[in-house]
């Protein structure tokens, strides 16, 4: 049997598994008991608001903290009690850890040199991963002749050149500017999918890890909400945290008004939505639902799900993002392609349609 088809035809070997792993800093709790496993080569992303625990998280699996309790394992071995050194990890920082007094070369040579590689090898190593970042020329500058984002890039370069088994990123592109981001993400996941090297990618951007990641665990408090791919964290968001973190939402609570099939009929808001019944089985139970902007659509007023008035359009290139006013003081929002003509003005009544399944049932954030 060829490796292809090994591969395909197993799932891939797990690299690092936390088992019940939390943290405690005096009595805070941190990290509670987390459960995962990433598997081997996964681009595997920590996505979580500021405060959320990624940091602590990646420090645990750094060996730069330890776990206040649980195991964790890489590679089928326990790190307990392993430094920092000894473990098949490298960590690129949220806070740079560049060697200020030395150049370019020198600082993404460094692990080159601790493993005493050869002049030429070191040579062509480095030009190589210059050529990565996009740093090419920049080789003899000192680190305080560069921008931060410039910065950022040695810091990737020097992290990914001792190829490690494991990198750990934390919010390595945050300085960047947005389209140098953009650049940098793909550039990522290239040498990722090149190297073959399990990410550990920790962001408060959900763009970011929608865009690199196979998996991503969406945290919140210490804990995960959602660990799943980008595609089903979008559509089929598993709590309400998930479906607001993941990009904008409407999200409006009603009550179930008739139960058809395998459908509920809910009324939120004074609209009506049928949507998949779950366990939400009876009539008159609460409901939390996620309405995507892009699944409404303006139409006219004949057979709409609803008539109501314009409040304000920011255009927003591709797309316009529309908001209307609920009879409730609430508002919808409703995205659409931008038309090349006019748009419907201020406070005019709009017809707007959509299709059954256009919203999701969600668990409320406060579980109730
Ligand atoms: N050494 C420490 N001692 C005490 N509290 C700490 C320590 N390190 C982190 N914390 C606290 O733990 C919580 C989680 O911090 P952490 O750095 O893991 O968050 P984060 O998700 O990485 O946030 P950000 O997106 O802002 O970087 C925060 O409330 C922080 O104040
Ligand atoms: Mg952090």
């Amino acid at each position: 049997m060829t490796a292809a088809t090994a591969e395909t035809a197993f799932p891939k070997a797990v690299d690092i598994c936390l088992d019940g792993v939390s943290k405690e800093f005096g009595n805070q709790v941190v990290v509670a008991p987390l459960k995962l496993e990433i598997r081997q080569g996964e681009f595997f992303s920590l996505l979580g608001p500021s405060g959320c625990g990624k940091t602590t998280t990646l420090r645990m699996i750094a060996g730069l903290e330890a776990p206040t309790a649980g195991e964790i394992t890489i590679r089928g071995k326990s790190m307990a009690g392993i430094p920092i050194e000894k473990r098949p990890t490298n960590m690129v920082f949220q806070k740079l850890a560049l060697f200020p007094h030395l150049s370019v070369f020198d600082n993404i040579a460094f692990g080159l040199r601790l493993k005493r590689v050869g002049r030429a090898a070191i040579r062509s190593r480095v030009n190589s991963m210059l050529e990565t970042v996009k740093l090419e020329g920049y080789e003899q500058r000192s680190i305080a002749q560069l921008s931060g984002g410039q910065q950022q890039r040695v810091a990737i370069a020097r992290a990914l050149i001792n190829d490690p088994a494991v990198l750990l990123l934390d919010e390595p592109l945050g300085a960047l500017d947005l389209q140098l981001q953009l650049h940098m993400q793909q550039e990522l996941v290239r040498i990722q999918r090149a190297s073959g090297t399990t990410f550990v990618y920790v962001t408060h951007n959900q763009q970011e890890a929608l865009a690199m990641s196979d998996r991503v665990a969406v945290m919140n408090e210490g804990r995960f909400e959602q660990v799943d791919t980008p595609l089903a964290l979008f559509h089929r968001p598993a709590s309400e945290f998930v479906a607001r973190f993941m990009g904008q939402t409407n999200v409006l609570t009603g009550n179930v008004t008739s139960i058809e099939g395998d459908e509920i009929r809910v009324s939120a808001s004074g609209l009506t939505f049928d949507v998949g019944a779950g366990a939400r089985r009876s009539i008159g139970r609460k409901v939390v639902l996620s309405v995507r902007p892009e699944r409404l659509h303006l139409g006219s007023h004949v057979g709409a799900n609803a008539v109501l008035p314009l409040v304000r359009a920011v255009f927003q290139g591709t797309t316009i993002l529309y908001t209307f006013g609920l009879p409730n003081g609430e508002e919808l929002n409703v995205s659409a392609l931008a038309p090349s003509d006019a748009v419907p003005a201020i406070g005019e009544s709009v017809g707007l349609h959509w299709q059954r399944n256009a919203a999701i049932a969600l668990e409320p954030a406060n579980g109730g």
